[in-house]
């Protein structure tokens, strides 16, 4: 067995989204990296499941239903995790869906409610983790985006939009807390298969098989030709998370296969 002792031994971290893809391996990583973690998501199913899971790693584990669109139940959950993990270093923003449409498609409707899934749970999350984060002398918010945000595709216009404004949001974040030791960083995701593909699969084209659908979306897309695996996006997180990455803060990083043709 090796006696070094494991990257993020005692540090607390918030997963917001941890019952099922990008969340749940992110989650699961940081706890297998000596994290104590508290995870959220508004079905408590799946989240029963991810938190027994994430039990087995022997860690301090706190799971709670809540929706990061409503301000006063991610009030209770921070405060809750904070609580039952004494104080939080870390806070993973992950919540969101995709939200396909076009310009002519999407609603005042559907655009709030994207705009309040993805940059507002943001806001909201950090603003109730900064103080316990300045209480432990500083902190690691890491926010799980879009490559979209910098590619924009009028298919996901919506997403295409309100991702750009969580890249501002990071870097804005970022200058506004280095003076507090709190690092925020982004990481762009192109294609990763999760529960939210394929829903978008059974949407757009029921009668293909997941494999062929997945395979003509990588090929038109995808430098690397697939879509990538939810492991392959938690491992930049918990790079992010851990000491190795103390002088990196406001950085966008696309964990996308090449996707996204811009320098
Ligand atoms: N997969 C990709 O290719 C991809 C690409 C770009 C960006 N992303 C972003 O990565 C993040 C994770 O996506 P994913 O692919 O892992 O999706 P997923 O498999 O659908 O998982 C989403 C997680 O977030 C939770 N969630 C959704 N809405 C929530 C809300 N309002 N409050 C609390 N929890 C909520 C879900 O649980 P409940 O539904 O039970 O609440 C689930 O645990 C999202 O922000 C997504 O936009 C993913």
């Amino acid at each position: 067995m090796s006696d070094v002792a494991p990257a993020l031994l005692g540090r607390k971290a918030v997963v917001t989204g941890g019952s099922k893809g990008l969340g749940r391996a992110i989650a699961a990583e940081l706890a297998s990296h000596g994290a104590d973690v508290a995870v959220c998501a508004r079905g408590s199913d799946a989240l029963a499941i991810a938190a027994g899971e994430l039990r087995a790693s022997g860690r301090v584990i706190h799971a709670q239903v809540a929706d990061v669109t409503v301000a006063e139940q991610v009030r209770d959950f921070v405060a809750a995790s904070a609580e039952a993990l004494g104080g939080i270093d870390i806070l993973v923003n992950n919540a969101g869906a995709a939200h396909p449409g076009t310009f002519e498609t999407l609603t005042d409707g559907d655009w709030q409610a994207d705009l309040d899934v993805k940059l507002f749970s943001m806001i909201r999350c950090s603003r109730e983790v900064i103080p316990h984060m300045r209480r432990r002398g500083g902190g690691r918010i890491i926010n799980i985006n879009a490559v979209y945000g910098r590619y924009p595709d009028p298919t996901f216009f919506a997403t295409s939009v309100n991702r750009a404004a969580c890249l501002a949001f990071t870097k804005t974040l970022a200058v506004q807390l280095a003076p507090a030791g709190i690092l925020v960083n982004s990481v762009n995701v192109g294609f990763v298969v999760t529960s939210q593909w394929k829903n978008i699969h059974r949407q757009r084209a029921p009668a293909m098989s997941e494999e062929e659908f997945f395979e003509g979306m990588a090929r038109g897309e995808v430098p690397l030709g697939r879509f990538g695996r939810p492991d392959e996006v938690s491992g930049i997180v918990t790079f992010l998370a851990g000491d190795r990455a103390s002088y990196i803060t406001g950085a966008s990083i696309d964990v996308a296969g090449g996707m996204g043709k811009y320098v």
